[in-house]
């Protein structure tokens, strides 16, 4: 068994993790700085979002350079040096890679605009209109159509997401070719493998045929569209999974409701892991929670692939303000902890989670998300859990940053510092700690247990999570605890029982 089938990655979201030159926004070196904190935590790998030269449009998914550091963050030497004492640490590093849109100020797109008649114009997706309209009728995932007009030449553009982000166009040769280059780049430089951004939409329908209208009102952005997912994707992955073989790692965000519908892009030969958000998306409810862990297990049964585990990330509100806020959305939070870590399969934290932060309610002069811009405000977008860490102290930097930091960071949150919650043995990051240090390995089995509560092995170790049932009496000796208790196992709690 590789190393990453049942490892704990932790994701940074580089703007908010630990800041080292009093900017405001984190950097490479800030990161390098605080490798021993994720050491000590107990993660196996830490997963980079991008750090690549970017007019932050959306905050570094849009790139205007693949093979490089934006100065905002630091240098390539930072980049290796953070790879080598990461490795010096056991720390294994993978990189976001964003291959489905550039950015609008790369220079392949630059000359696609400058030349319409020039080789680069075929990188993107370029066609004319419908009358006076777009050439089909696709939306963008963050509302309005999916194409933004060229007025010099007349013709459209493909954005899934923003106009800043033009999708690259992959049935052209040059796109896959530069992207090996890309990867190989840096395989070269140590990287232990690549979180692929929205992996299932490289590749359009060439046809361009209309989507079916009404559009669903779906959280899973690509589930709906019979443009993506098709089938061309999977020689990419293929091929890159010839470049990375087993020890280095390809994690596809590949986003369906069912996941079965993942399961072609897990085949032996391509991608390792994918995400699997089936509970992140599912509410603090028993039969839901068996349902999404049962169907996640079943849809890989004939690949060898893992599956994977996923509270939290940078797109998503914070898990304890999901689960109802406040201190039973916390406890619920400290259960979920012990649930994820005991399921089989690799497990993805985001940076935070161990601390148990909730999502921040900023006010909207304070937002930056294009989602919150181009929607409008009818959705509020992701900054809300993209508040930079509080380390130690207060405000304004909280030990993040010398400097002000790029979203104010709550006052409240001088309780929740890492410092206070390390000398805090109840705390959550305490909780995570002794959990990562105790995670089960073994085979997966389901116990019989009372309506509302799940129980289950993992070999020697049982995990009994009460979600919403009747006081769950307890047998056996407690390893770890989402909270003190007596023989009883309330609802909103967890315990593995040795
Ligand atoms: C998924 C990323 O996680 C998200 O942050 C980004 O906005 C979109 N892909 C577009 O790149």
């Amino acid at each position: 068994m590789s190393w990453w089938h049942d490892a704990v990655f932790y994701e940074i979201y580089v703007r908010s993790f630990a800041d080292s030159n009093g900017d405001g926004v984190g950097d490479l070196e800030g990161i390098r700085a605080r490798l021993p904190y994720l050491r000590e935590l107990g993660v196996d790998a830490i997963w980079l979002t991008p750090f690549y030269p970017s007019p932050g449009a959306d905050h570094g998914y849009d790139v205007s350079d693949y093979v490089d550091v934006d100065p905002l963050f630091g240098t390539l030497d930072d980049f290796d040096a953070l790879v080598r004492d990461a490795h010096a640490l056991d720390l294994r590093v993978i990189a976001d890679i964003v291959p489905n849109h550039s950015s609008r100020e790369h220079p392949w797109f630059r000359r696609a605009l400058a030349h319409p008649s020039g080789p680069d114009r075929a990188r993107y997706v370029f066609r004319p209109g419908r009358g006076d309209g777009p050439p089909n009728n696709w939306p963008s995932n963050w509302g309005g159509p999916a194409w933004t007009k060229d007025e010099a030449s007349g013709e459209w553009y493909l954005h899934l997401f923003a106009p800043e982000q033009p999708d690259l166009d992959w049935h052209t040769k040059q796109v896959r070719d530069d992207f090996d280059d890309i990867l190989r780049f840096w395989l070269a430089r140590g990287i232990d493998g690549f979180r692929i951004d929205v992996a299932a939409a490289l590749y359009k329908d060439a046809t361009l045929a209309d989507e079916l209208e009404p559009f669903p009102e779906s959280k899973f952005s690509t589930d709906w569209r019979r443009a993506v997912d098709q089938p061309e994707v999977h020689d990419v992955y293929r091929n890159w999974r010839r470049m990375t073989g087993d020890e280095k790692v390809l994690v596809g965000e590949v986003v369906f409701s069912d996941p079965a519908r993942m399961t072609p892009y897990l085949r032996d030969d391509e991608l390792h892991m994918a995400f699997n958000f089936t509970l992140l998306f599912q509410a603090w409810n028993a039969d839901g929670i068996r349902d999404a862990i049962d169907r996640s297990i079943a849809a890989l049964a004939d690949v060898a692939a893992p599956p994977t585990w996923v509270l939290e990330n940078h797109d998503v509100t914070r898990l304890p303000t999901r689960y109802g806020g406040g201190a039973e959305g916390l406890r619920r939070a400290r259960a979920a902890a012990l649930l994820l870590l005991a399921l089989p399969g690799p497990a993805f934290l985001y940076q935070g989670q161990e601390l148990g932060l909730e999502e921040v309610d900023l006010p909207d002069e304070v937002r930056q998300d294009p989602i919150f811009h181009r929607m409008k405000g009818v959705r509020k977008g992701r900054d809300g859990c993209r508040v930079p860490l509080p380390w130690e102290n207060g405000p304004p930097g909280f030990g993040f940053t010398t400097g002000e930091p790029w979203l104010p960071i709550p006052a409240e949150w001088t309780e929740k510092t890492v410092e206070r919650q390390r000398a805090d043995a109840q705390s959550v990051l305490a909780l995570y700690e002794q959990a990562l240090a105790e995670r089960p390995t073994g085979d997966f089995a389901w116990r019989e247990s009372p309506r509302g509560t799940l129980v289950f092995t993992r070999g020697e170790l049982t995990c009994a999570v009460n979600v919403d049932g009747g006081p769950l009496p307890l047998e056996g000796n407690a390893v770890v605890a989402s909270e003190p208790m007596s023989r009883l196992l309330p609802p909103g709690a967890a315990v593995w029982l040795e």
